[in-house]
């Protein structure tokens, strides 16, 4: 049996003040929360107002990058143990806006993985394709090698540690979600890889689906057995939208 997950990327929005408040909301209206665990991830200015504010409720805090190293001179970056630190359990890694507009290899998604689970912290591995990939046919090449790539060194033991996310990049704030069809074909291969690389503790991994994911278009996503929850960018901004998600889990 594997849990469910509505994650909260909240991107680069929110000042403290509105993360808090945006925070307490959720906080207060998903006590009753069972099988499933919701998670929030507001810009790094907040993470540790938020994770004060959460304290004595289930939500959980993630970080949305990191750097692979404890500490050192590295002007602007922010290392697992400061995300442990500020209260993070999660960090999203490898997100296509990271990929796209600051260069991020497999190799550096890679480095965070294993990186965020020596620390202890729960990678959210986002992989997916990109308009151009699908339409000309390499959706599942270019999976499996993000996939691929970025667990390359973590053990079966780390396998309830990780979560992944497969974001099609043009679902992706676009308003164009993947029908269930695209997402469940895409599901299914990335829980198959995981099975063949990693035995029964791949079944264990939650793989999420993001990408223009709404309380409207997630019932009946979350009806197909290898989709265990969702990343939420645009809804997940205001406590309706994505409580509204949150109440449409099994
Ligand atoms: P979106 O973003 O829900 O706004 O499409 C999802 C994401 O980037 O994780």
């Amino acid at each position: 049996m594997r849990n469910w997950i509505v994650a909260g990327n909240w991107k680069m929005h929110n000042t403290i003040a509105e993360s808090v408040s945006l925070a307490q909301a959720i906080k207060e209206a998903t006590t009753a929360v069972k099988n499933g665990e919701v998670v929030v991830a507001p810009p790094f200015t907040a993470l540790h107002s938020v994770s004060e504010t959460l304290k004595g409720s289930a939500v959980k805090l993630a970080a949305q990058n990191m750097y692979p190293e404890d500490k050192g001179a590295f002007t602007g970056e922010v290392s697992p143990l400061m995300l442990k630190d500020a209260g993070c359990a999660f960090v999203i890694v490898g997100h296509s806006e990271r990929r796209k507009y600051f260069n991020e290899s497999d190799n550096q998604i890679n480095l965070k993985v294993r990186k965020a689970l020596t620390t202890g912290l729960k990678p959210i591995v986002c992989v997916g394709e990109t308009d151009g990939e699908r339409n000309s046919g390499v959706t599942q090449a270019v999976v499996n090698r993000q996939v691929r790539k970025a667990l390359d060194g973590v053990g079966v033991g780390q396998m309830d540690r990780l979560v992944v996310a497969y974001e099609p990049v043009w679902a992706i704030g676009t308003g164009k979600v993947a029908t269930p069809e695209q997402a469940n074909d895409v599901h299914d291969f990335i829980r198959r890889l995981l099975v063949e690389i990693y035995g029964c503790a791949g079944a264990d991994v939650r793989i999420l689906y993001g990408g223009s994911v709404t309380k409207d278009n997630i019932a009946e996503l979350i009806t197909i057995e290898d989709i265990d929850g969702a990343l939420v960018g645009g809804a997940s901004l205001k406590a309706d939208a994505f409580l509204g998600i949150i109440s449409k889990m099994p």
